[in-house]
């Protein structure tokens, strides 16, 4: 679904970002950070090479407990 808020985990909803998904599953590092700005799809490239993959994995979601810092009084 194209405006679903969500990340996508498949490439068929996922426009370009081609390149990205071919890096992240060719790479044999244990650690490997996906960084750039909010809503940019990060969350998404790593969705649908995890998926493409086909190895098991475990996706902990931490806004889940995010604590509002925001500067409101
Ligand atoms: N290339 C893309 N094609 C289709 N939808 C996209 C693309 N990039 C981002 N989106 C959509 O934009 C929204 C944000 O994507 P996503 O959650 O993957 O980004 P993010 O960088 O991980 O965001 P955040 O910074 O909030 O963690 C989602 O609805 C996602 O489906
Ligand atoms: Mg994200």
């Amino acid at each position: 679904m194209i405006f679903d808020p969500e990340p996508k985990g498949s490439r068929r909803d996922l426009f370009d970002r081609v390149e990205e998904i071919g890096k992240i599953k060719s790479l044999s590092s244990p650690i490997t950070l996906v960084l750039g700005l909010r809503r940019t799809g990060k969350s998404s490239v790593i969705h649908v090479a995890l998926n493409e993959l086909s190895l098991p994995y475990t996706y902990i979601d931490l806004r889940k407990f995010a604590v509002d810092c925001g500067g409101g009084v």
